[in-house]
Order: C-alpha cells, then structure tokens, then sequence
C-alpha cells in the first residue's frame, strides 16, 4: 500500500519511496540496497532485544489473558537488568532520547510486558520523584495523533510552579503492532497499585517529558 505523502515518484519497482516499518519504527528507502540492508539488520536487533526468554524467579506482578507484567529492579541478576537495559535502549532511541540518564538508577524499575508468545511488547519506567511539573495545554492542540515531524518536534511548556507527585513515568513505550489494546493503561494501572498498595489518584503520577503520543495517552488516563 503506496501513501500519497510518498516523496519520490514510482518508477516501475515493486516498492519505492519512504517506508516506516510498521514494528520497528524505521525509516528507509524501499528499493535502495543499502538501505533495505540497514533496515533488516535493524529490525533484527530490534526483535532480538524484545525476545523474552525468561527466569526462574522472576517477579511477576500482574497476570492478563494476553500476557503478563514482570518487574525488574536494579538489584536483580545482571541478565535480568541486562534485558531491561536493552529495551530500554530500544525505548530510549524510538523516543529520542539520547543518553538520558536516569535521574536515579539505583531507584528506576521497569515493567515489562510481556505476551503469551514471549515477547516485550511493552516496558514502563518508574522513579519515585517528590514533584513534578505540570505541561500545559498546548493552545489549539487537536486531540488526533498528527504524524508530521513538525508535530513531534514541539517542545511542551511546563508550568513553573511545582507541584506535589510521588510517582514518576519517566518512559512509557508499547509495541507498534499491539498500541491501541491497554497495555500501556495496564502498565500504569498496576504500577501505581504495585508501589503503593492502592491506586494512586492521577494527580500523584506525573509523567516526565511526554512526547505528544503520551501527553495524549496521559490525557485520556487520567481523565478515568
Ligand atoms: N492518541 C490518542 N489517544 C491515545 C493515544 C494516542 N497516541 N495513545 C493512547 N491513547 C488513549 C487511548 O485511546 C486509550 O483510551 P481508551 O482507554 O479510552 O480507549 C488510552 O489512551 C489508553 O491507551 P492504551 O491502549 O493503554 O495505550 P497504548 O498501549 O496504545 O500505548 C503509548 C500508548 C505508550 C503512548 C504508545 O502509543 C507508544 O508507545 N507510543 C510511542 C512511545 C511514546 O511516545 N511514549 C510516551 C513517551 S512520554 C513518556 O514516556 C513520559
Ligand atoms: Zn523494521
């Protein structure tokens, strides 16, 4: 399927012209072999890192007819933070985040979800903060999800006045193929009755530096 936006004209090939690959995100040229080249080996280190094996003991934290929510913390076995390290590396590049650092990794956990079929198709990162900054309603933000690169490139304003928070998202990803069925609301849902014992009302959850998928994802959360 050919999109309008296609920047270069067909020229006979079977596939031509800008690609987003719908599971790792990458963009590449179809019909460029050097491209197409980078692409598959992308996607492979892509697939390997979300390829979940598993571990005798791991701390499974919620069960679901789809899959499971598994938590590693930072005192875990080296190959249980090892794999959390990786997708969270996968998750840092697909937001843009470059060499990020934690703001404290002795504290971070990260939720994993994972499918019946073991793989990751999602991954939560949490930090307990004392505060955070409420981002501002964009003045005539639409609520649609816009995919031009403009969009994604705009830098929220935050308000200046901190404000109270115990529980801090700091990244939040799920699997292309599998957004749009719960599993980042489920992620959140059982974080926050995980680390305290009770539902955190949405005002104590603050999600740090969304992009605009997650302010909307944000948005609609916390609003139920
Ligand atoms: N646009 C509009 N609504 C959305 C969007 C979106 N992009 N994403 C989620 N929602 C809404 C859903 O409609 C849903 O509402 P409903 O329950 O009333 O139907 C609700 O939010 C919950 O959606 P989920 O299905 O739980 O969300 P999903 O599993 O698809 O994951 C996520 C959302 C994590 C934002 C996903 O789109 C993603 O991985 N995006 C790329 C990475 C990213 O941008 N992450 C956020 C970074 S910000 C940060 O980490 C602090
Ligand atoms: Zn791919």
């Amino acid at each position: 399927k050919r999109s309008r936006d296609q920047m270069i004209i067909d020229a006979g090939q079977k596939h031509f012209g800008a690609i987003v690959c719908k599971s790792c995100g990458m963009i590449y040229t179809a019909g460029s072999p050097e491209d197409e080249a980078q692409h598959i080996q992308h996607h492979e280190r892509f697939l390997e890192a979300l390829r979940y094996v598993g571990w005798k003991k791991e701390r499974v934290v919620a069960e679901f007819w789809d899959g499971k929510i598994v938590l590693i913390l930072p005192d875990d076995p080296k190959y249980a933070v090892k794999k959390a390290e990786d997708v969270r590396e996968i998750v840092d590049n697909e937001l843009g985040f470059k060499q990020v650092s934690l703001s404290c990794p002795a504290k971070t956990k990260i939720y994993l979800f994972v499918s019946n079929e073991k793989m990751i198709v999602g991954c939560l990162v949490a930090e307990s903060i004392k505060q955070a900054f409420r981002v501002l309603a964009e003045p005539g933000a639409t609520l649609s999800p816009e995919k031009d690169t403009l969009q994604h490139q705009r830098p929220w304003r935050c308000s200046t006045e901190p404000e109270p928070a115990v529980c801090g998202i700091s990244r939040i990803w799920v699997f292309r193929p599998r957004r749009g069925k719960g599993i980042a609301r489920r992620m959140v849902d059982v974080v926050s009755t995980f680390m305290y014992g009770c539902f955190l009302s949405t005002q104590e959850i603050a999600f740090s530096d969304p992009t605009p998928d997650g302010k909307l994802f944000a948005t609609t959360y916390c609003q139920t």
